[in-house]
This record gives C-alpha cells, sequence and structure tokens, in this order.
C-alpha cells in the first residue's frame, strides 16, 4: 500500500460524492430547450383526444379502405378461390397503364404466352421451345372471357406448370398487365371492355365459360 493509492481512492470517491447532490435529492429539474418537443402538443396515438367521439386519436381506417400495395380491404387465402375469381381491379384502367401492362407483359408474360397473345409464345413455339406445357392462349375458347379475377389468382398463385409472378409484378403492375390482355381480348372476340371518358374500365370482367358474373361499372367493387 503506497501513498498513490491513498490519494486515488480519495480523489475518486470525492468524485462519486460529487455526482450526488443533498442526499441524492435533485432540486433543480433541469431547464427544457424546446418545451413542445419535450411534451408534445399534438395528441398522441393512445391517448384520449376529445376531438373524435370515441376519444381515442388513433382511428380505424374508414369501411372499404385498401392499404397501399394491397388488392383488398381484407385478407384472402389461396383457398378462398370464390373470392379472387370474382375481384376487380382496385385501379383504374387508364390508356397509358395498360400501355405500361403491354410493356411488362412483353417482358414477363410473352415468352411462353406469345407477344400475340396467341400461347404460342418462343418458349414453347408449337412444343418445339424448351418449354414442354402449353400456355394459356388468351385467344382461345377458354381463356377469352376468363374473369380478371381468376387470371390475377394464376398470377399470385402460379397455375400448374406456370409460376407464380407475384414476386416480380408488384400488384399494380398486375393488374396492369391483366387489364392489357383484357383490352387485347375485347378487340379478338371477348367481351367488350371499353375505356369511358373519366378513365373508368366499364366492363372489366365479362362472365367466366362457367358461371355469368354480373355486370359491374366501376373499377372498384369488392363487396
Ligand atoms: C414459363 C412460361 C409462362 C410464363 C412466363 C407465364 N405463363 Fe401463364 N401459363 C403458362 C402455362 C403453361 C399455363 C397453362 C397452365 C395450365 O392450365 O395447366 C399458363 C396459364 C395462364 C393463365 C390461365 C390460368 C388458369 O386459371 O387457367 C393465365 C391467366 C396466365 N397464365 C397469365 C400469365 C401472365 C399474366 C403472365 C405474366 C405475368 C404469365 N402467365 C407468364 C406458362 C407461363
Amino acid at each position: 500500500m503506497n501513498k498513490r493509492f491513498f490519494v486515488t481512492i480519495l480523489i475518486g470517491g470525492a468524485l462519486a460524492l460529487s455526482a450526488c447532490n443533498s442526499g441524492g435529492v435533485r432540486r433543480n429539474p433541469g431547464k427544457i430547450y424546446a418545451p413542445d418537443m419535450t411534451y408534445s402538443r399534438a395528441y398522441d396515438a393512445y391517448t384520449a383526444n376529445p376531438i373524435f367521439a370515441d376519444s381515442l386519436t388513433s382511428q380505424k381506417p374508414v369501411d372499404g379502405t385498401i392499404a397501399r400495395g394491397h388488392d383488398l380491404p381484407y385478407h384472402l387465402n389461396e383457398t378462398d378461390t370464390a373470392a379472387w375469381y370474382t375481384m376487380q381491379s382496385p385501379y383504374k384502367f387508364t390508356e397509358g397503364e395498360i400501355a405500361e401492362g403491354k410493356r411488362l407483359y412483353d417482358i414477363y408474360c410473352g415468352v411462353c404466352h406469345g407477344q400475340k397473345l396467341d400461347g404460342n409464345g418462343p418458349l414453347y413455339n408449337d412444343g418445339n421451345g424448351p418449354f414442354a406445357a402449353a400456355p394459356a392462349n388468351f385467344k382461345g375458347p377458354n381463356y377469352i372471357n376468363m374473369t380478371i379475377g381468376k387470371m390475377y389468382y394464376a398470377v399470385v398463385y402460379g397455375k400448374n406448370m406456370m409460376g407464380s409472378y407475384a414476386s416480380q409484378l408488384n400488384t399494380k403492375q398486375r393488374w396492369q398487365v391483366l387489364a392489357y390482355i383484357k383490352k387485347f381480348q375485347s378487340e379478338n372476340g371477348g367481351a367488350p371492355f371499353t375505356l369511358s371518358a373519366d378513365g373508368k374500365n366499364t366492363a372489366p370482367a365479362a362472365a367466366d365459360s362457367s358461371a355469368a358474373a354480373p355486370a359491374k361499372d366501376t373499377a372498384v367493387a369488392h363487396k
């Protein structure tokens, strides 16, 4: 034990004690530089709010609201096929979106389904291409009036030899591609698909070959 040791203990102890004042009771609350930041002037998310009737600041979305990047206001499982098949696009189909749909179609679908949508793209090539399964011929009787919702389901989950395209195309792009297909079909013997002056698709989904779907006059009809 030398002198230096005791000096160190002494200084250390003094410093430690100086951290407490008057037996640990803080008398000075400190200065608040920007009180509006310390004490929120806005109603906090989970505090009572006198403005709303139910006094909650966090309000539920309005009924029927569709979250960004989602197709529907509620969740659908893969097995809910009836609901998928009758689904409509949450987007309005404008000419510009259909042009974008064609661009995406040519990138992601044309290799199999063909740039002429005849199910004979270069990968299939009348059975001589590397892809063995015959892609759907969108001009053919089985597909010409397929509901847009059923097509959407195939893009999301795939169909037999066709894989899912959900990771390549976001929800909006999927509908753009399908709007392009539907428009093309309407010009090649399919049910009408016209764009009205306000850009709304007046007949997005015609009857499936199996069941007659009621004509919808807007692009947003989920319930
Ligand atoms: C690798 C080839 C390939 C690509 C790429 C491809 N498909 Fe397919 N698709 C197929 C085949 C094969 C079938 C027929 C599946 C069956 O009925 O057995 C099919 C069927 C379909 C059907 C009919 C689904 C049904 O319920 O019968 C739709 C709609 C469709 N494809 C849309 C698309 C769209 C949109 C794209 C682009 C995003 C795409 N496909 C890309 C191979 C492909």
